[in-house]
């Protein structure tokens, strides 16, 4: 071994020794290359779901059926504005710039979750995507929150606050609607049935076929896999519908007493493939709404800019 690779070794064995007493690493303490690039990765595409994610929802505030309900959905648009705002700083701590992440999107290059991409039939559907979606994204940002970088787990702790009114909000809906009436519990059911699936892929691949989860493992930015999660979430929310009168939309769904899970059938991993390579129903219509608004966008970012070159010139002078 050269100088350098053992210099390398030790920086290596001491970034590894922080993680694992628990420090937080910070924006420009060192870090391997590959843990920088896995997380500007990881942020970047979450940054991108809260941006994209406003859209389902954000078709029906003006079609909300009651002032309260108009006033609640448009608090949950606007906070996942601000998560997306968080993250893409988190990431900026990494060296990625705003507008490579911004183009990266907008070009299609980039992915985001592959539940944003599907269509909001119904108003039920507001109710079970603050359910299940935000639930199910709870649960993978709460382990997020523990994260070994610093600003990623700072904005986590903030993101999760946030998200979990997001969640009562929708489960407080589903349950009205269940024990509603006839019509409002078909609708329901109905939007469970569409959106249940898609809610499963959100964890990410199984833990087998995971090409990115050993490093976020080994490294602590994730502390628990894409299955676990998966499961446990299932477990939650399987009893807690059936208990509502509601079904999933899952033939092989069955509880295991061996080992106390709900086992799910198989997750269709060609749908979501499909859909997160932008053959989706709705990927096409989510960029160009992302597009309209970057547009919509310009003559702010050049009037702030214009403003700060103005400042620099009027300091300069002074
Ligand atoms: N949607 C789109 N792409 C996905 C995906 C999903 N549900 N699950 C996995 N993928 C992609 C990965 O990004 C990866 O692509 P890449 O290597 O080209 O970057 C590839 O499929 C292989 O998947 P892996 O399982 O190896 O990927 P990960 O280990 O990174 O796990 C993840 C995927 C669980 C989504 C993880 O990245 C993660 O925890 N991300 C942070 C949380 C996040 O992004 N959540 C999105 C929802 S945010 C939300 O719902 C907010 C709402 O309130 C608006």
């Amino acid at each position: 071994m050269d100088d350098k690779e053992s210099l390398y070794e030790e920086k290596l064995r001491e970034f590894e020794e922080r993680i694992a007493r628990g420090e937080k690493i910070e924006p420009g303490d060192w870090m391997p290359e590959e843990y920088r690039q896995q997380l500007i990765r990881m942020i970047s595409q979450h940054a991108h779901s809260e941006i994209v994610g406003m859209l389902p929802e954000g078709a029906w505030i003006t079609r909300a059926p009651n002032l309260r309900r108009k006033m609640i959905l448009l608090a949950k648009v606007q906070d996942e504005a601000g998560h997306g705002q968080y993250l893409y700083h988190a990431a900026e701590t990494l060296g990625a710039t705003r507008e490579e992440m911004i183009d990266a999107l907008l070009t299609g290059q980039a992915k985001y979750s592959n539940v944003f991409n599907y269509p909001t039939l119904t108003w039920a559907d507001n109710a079970v995507i603050g359910w299940l979606v935000d639930g199910a994204a709870i649960k993978n940002q709460t382990m997020l929150a523990q994260a070994s970088y610093g600003p990623y787990s700072r904005a986590m702790v903030r993101i999760c606050a946030e998200e979990g009114f997001h969640m009562k909000q929708g489960k407080e809906m589903v349950i009205k609607y269940s024990q509603g009436t006839p019509a409002q519990k078909a609708m329901v059911q109905d939007a469970i049935n569409r959106w249940w699936w898609p809610t499963l892929m959100m964890f990410g691949l199984p833990d087998k076929t995971s090409t990115n989860s050993p490093t976020l493992l080994k490294w602590g930015v994730k502390t628990r896999s894409n299955d676990e999660l998966r499961q446990e979430f299932v477990n939650e929310l399987v009893p807690e519908l059936h208990a509502l009168g509601l079904s999933l939309p899952d033939p092989d769904l069955h509880y295991d007493e061996a080992s106390g899970n709900w086992v799910y059938g198989q997750i269709n991993w060609d749908e979501f493939w499909q859909v997160v390579r932008g053959n989706g129903p709705c990927n096409t219509e989510r960029l160009a709404a992302r597009r309209q608004a970057h547009e919509d966008g310009r003559w702010v970012r050049e009037a702030v800019s214009a403003y700060a070159e103005k400042q620099k010139a009027g300091n300069g002078q002074g």
